[in-house]
């Protein structure tokens, strides 16, 4: 069974939904931690609720993003996950946790990447005039948004779209997305 750790920063429909996907026996994970940057983070008590263990690191409690890392180090090693998914974790990580991970920690994003990396993702891809968006799965490095890109989900874009119509849109992928990347790359580690 591969441990997993989830990490969030807010409500974590994205972590409920690697929750869902795991309790198939045949994906071969469980999930051992979810773990969020504030103590006010929605998902932990939803995470609560399903059984897994929780935990807030709150980044403003350290001087530096070193400091805050070490404290996450120190939990992880408490539950001694395989591999971590940030699910909507808006901390930027450095390039020594990063490297610690590599190979062994999964993001979505949402936009289709290499486009959009950083925030307001689908503003950018509106102003474009983007006729399609999207969601990406990729493994994490030291520059953000831009490890190798394990999968992607797009959809339209209609007339008339809010960002937020197109954030809502592209989250019903993000939630089919996530689990199915997150499946293959257990398979394919073996
Ligand atoms: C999701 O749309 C996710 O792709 C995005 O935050 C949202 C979190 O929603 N992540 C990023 O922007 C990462 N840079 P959720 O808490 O409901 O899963």
């Amino acid at each position: 069974m591969t441990r997993v750790a989830i990490f969030i920063s807010g409500g974590g429909s994205n972590m409920l939904s690697l929750l869902d996907a795991m309790e198939d026996p045949s994906f071969g994970a469980e999930p051992v931690l979810v773990l969020a940057n504030s103590s006010k983070a929605g998902g932990l008590a939803k995470a609560d609720a399903r059984g897994v263990p929780t935990a807030a690191v709150d980044h403003r409690d350290y001087s530096d993003r070193a400091g805050f890392e070490a404290e996450i180090s120190k939990i992880l090693a408490q539950y001694n996950p395989d591999l971590i998914c940030l699910a909507g974790f808006m901390r930027v990580l450095t390039p020594e946790f990063t490297a610690q991970w590599e190979n062994r920690m999964l993001n979505i994003h949402p936009s289709l990447l290499p486009k959009y990396k950083g925030l307001h993702t689908h503003q950018r891809a509106l102003d474009a005039g983007d006729t399609e968006a999207g969601c990406s799965v990729h493994l994490v490095t030291a520059a953000l948004d831009d490890g190798p890109i394990l999968g992607q989900a797009r959809v339209p874009v209609l007339d008339g779209d809010t960002a937020d119509d197109l954030a809502a849109r592209v989250l019903v992928e993000e939630h089919k997305l996530y689990p199915t990347a997150l499946r293959n790359f257990i398979a394919q580690r073996g």
